[in-house]
């Protein structure tokens, strides 16, 4: 046997690597992320939408010398075994390239580092007429032609990151520019959501055209009405992930600005679920991975994860950190968790709710669970309010009555109550005392109605709510409290 070398032909694998499945707005996220990793305070992203666009996205972070430089412009420069500090936000080596080659055929990096420029080149006209690996270094003089170049004077260090010859975006727009402008409108609201935490805790400012991005949040923690639940940890292989429950207030006490912060009206309900982040940087959201059904009772669920990047390979997370799959050995422990926050708050509303039931008394409302487990309420038709009125009722007036009542239980509103109970909006001031005793009172005059005798409607009334929690009534009819 003997080896060979079966290098790659570079124009075809570069050209399939620009198929990694980018959008515009996970691109720029994606150099975002060298910036952030790169420790920058500042980020501005510069588009120049004219009929030949270009974008920059210029950080004031370490930057690179020449060396290190030629290096990060190689694919795979560094690889997903490699152990990376904390915050470093990479994770293959391709980002930096496949990002951006993934919109355009031209990417230019120049960088500062001690004093120092530098700046290589991808350009894929060239790749495509050498037939290899041909990347290109720029001399002085060509980098004092860049466009925006004097971005460097203001900084000791930093990297700026060019992109130009848009072919895919120009082949499927007649409009460039307003694709564009359209593109970075919809990665603004893509990066302030991705980057929220980054941004919130003043770690760095991402400004697109100057203009700061404003960060998203979605658990809305300075809200007064959102509720913060228990933090639970898991445990794997010594290093540990967060998981922080939160139930969001309730649609109808956000303003327009707490909207927009969760990521808007509509979305309340597909945005549900988990909120993954790898050192603060948000990577998947708004999905329960099949644990829990997206359902209206969910809809204000939201649980922050949080994942060291020592774990990603427990995680197989892409390229483009765009999908975390849900590994089976935390499964469970998740599951745990989500049981607690989620099933947990629909406790507390059960017990509000008050159905530790006393089989003595006769309810207004039943609760009956269906085979399939769930669960419906339904008006006790053995009220003996609903047993007057029916008898006293002709067939047509019996009809409207059944479906009155059969219309109110079809449309209890029981996502909105969950939510107001949870939120403790409900009032649970009772009627007072007299008022309670003189409608007992005035019903007793319709046993006739009923057809049956004053003492037995006294008895069938005192153990219906809410008169047989009255003490009162309990007192002043003592000695009906005998069976007939
Ligand atoms: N804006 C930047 N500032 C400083 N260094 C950078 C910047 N962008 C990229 N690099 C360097 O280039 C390397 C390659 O980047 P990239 O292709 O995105 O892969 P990864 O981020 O997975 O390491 C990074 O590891 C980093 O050392
Ligand atoms: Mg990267």
């Amino acid at each position: 046997m003997k080896i060979k070398q079966s290098p790659p032909y570079a124009p075809l694998l570069i050209e399939s690597m620009r198929s990694l499945g980018y959008s515009f707005d996970t691109a720029i996220a994606d150099l975002i992320d060298n910036s952030v990793s790169a420790q920058a305070k500042s980020i501005n992203i510069l588009l120049d939408p004219s009929d030949n666009p270009q974008l920059i996205i210029f950080d004031d972070g370490n930057g690179m010398d020449a060396i290190t430089l030629e290096e990060a412009l190689r694919f795979g420069s560094r690889g997903p075994l490699e152990k990376r500090n904390e915050f470093d936000l990479g994770r293959f080596g391709l980002g930096l390239k496949s990002a951006s080659l993934s919109q355009c055929r031209r990417l230019v990096v120049a960088s500062k580092h001690d004093g120092a420029l530098s700046c290589f080149s991808w350009d894929l006209d060239e790749v495509e007429k050498t037939g290899d690996w041909s990347v290109l270094e720029y001399s002085q003089e060509e980098i004092s032609k860049l466009p925006s170049i004097d971005l460097f004077d203001s900084v000791e260090s930093g990297t700026y990151v060019l992109l130009q010859n848009f072919d895919r975006i120009s082949a499927s727009s007649h409009d460039v520019k307003k694709t564009l402008d359209t593109l970075i409108e919809i990665a603004e609201d893509h990066l302030s959501l991705v980057f929220h935490r980054i941004i919130a805790e003043d770690r760095v400012t991402i400004a697109i055209n100057g203009r700061p991005i404003a960060s998203k949040d979605p658990f809305l923690e300075n809200h007064k009405s959102t509720q913060r639940l228990r933090e639970q940890s898991i445990n794997i292989d010594d290093k540990k992930i967060t998981l922080q429950p939160y139930i969001l207030p309730h649609r109808s006490k956000l303003s327009r600005e707490d909207l927009r912060k969760v990521g808007g009206a509509e979305d309340l309900r597909t945005n549900q679920g988990f909120y993954i982040y790898r050192c603060k940087r948000l990577i998947i959201w708004g999905t329960w991975f099949r644990l829990l059904s997206k359902e209206e009772l969910n809809k204000l669920a939201r649980v922050k994860v949080d994942i060291p990047n020592s774990l990603d390979e427990i995680w197989s997370i892409d390229v483009k950190k765009s999908t975390a799959n849900l590994p089976d050995k935390i499964r469970k422990n998740l599951y745990g968790s989500i049981k607690e926050s989620i099933f947990g708050s629909k406790k507390v509303i059960e017990y509000r709710g008050k159905l530790n039931r006393d089989e003595d008394i006769t309810y207004i409302w039943q609760r009956l669970t269906e085979r399939d487990g769930s669960v419906t309420y339904s008006i006790n038709r053995d009220l003996p309010q609903i047993q007057i009125l029916t008898n006293s009722f002709d067939q047509t007036g019996q009809r409207v009555l059944e479906t009155l009542l059969e219309n109110i239980e079809d449309n209890f509103p029981a996502s909105s109550v969950y939510l107001d109970v949870a939120d403790g909006e409900i009032s649970t001031v009772l009627k007072d005392n007299q008022k309670i005793v003189d409608d007992f009172e005035e019903q007793l005059t319709f046993a006739d109605k009923l057809g049956i005798s004053r003492d037995e409607l006294i008895n069938m009334l005192l153990k219906t709510e809410p008169y047989a929690s009255n003490d009162d009534l309990k007192e002043m009819y003592n000695n009906h409290q005998v069976d007939l």
